[in-house]
């Protein structure tokens, strides 16, 4: 049975974040969820509500997850893919095309995005009331 990673931020937890987690999970039967960590979120300028160990808390209670790794910069992609002995990345589709170069070392399957909701959406209706 086929191994699969997936990477993000995951703040906020929401829907779309769930399905991403549960389509990825349905192309294999082990599920590898690297959370991008508070210090890599920065070299970003991306500022999340929670810290990583909540973010990544959250993540791994979610029934599909077996295992979740810190995401701590964008060259580690290789090493994890061979030390957890991963068969497909997985990406949301606005990352279409960005992990093209991954495909000499697994698969690379880019998911449509759950319309209307992210985790910059969500933070900008709390601020301005729109809820
Ligand atoms: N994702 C998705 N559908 C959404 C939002 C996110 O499929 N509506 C996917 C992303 O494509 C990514 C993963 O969930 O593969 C984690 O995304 P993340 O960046 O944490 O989610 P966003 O809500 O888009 O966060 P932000 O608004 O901070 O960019």
């Amino acid at each position: 049975m086929k191994r699969v990673i997936t990477y993000g931020t995951f703040d906020l937890f929401h829907l779309g974040h769930l399905r991403i987690i549960q389509r990825a999970k349905a192309l294999g039967s082990f599920l590898v969820v690297a959370v991008s960590t508070d210090e890599f979120n920065q070299t970003k300028a991306k500022k999340c509500v929670y810290p990583y160990h909540e973010r990544a808390a959250i993540v791994a209670a979610i029934r599909d997850v077996d295992l979740v790794i810190p995401e701590e910069n964008w060259e580690q992609k290789v090493r994890d893919i061979q030390q957890h002995k991963i068969d497909i990345l997985v990406m949301g589709d606005d990352w279409e095309g960005r992990f093209d170069y991954l495909k000499d070392y697994c698969k690379v399957i880019y998911l449509p995005r759950t319309p209307q909701i992210s985790s910059t959406i969500i933070k900008s209706d709390i601020k301005s009331n729109n809820y």
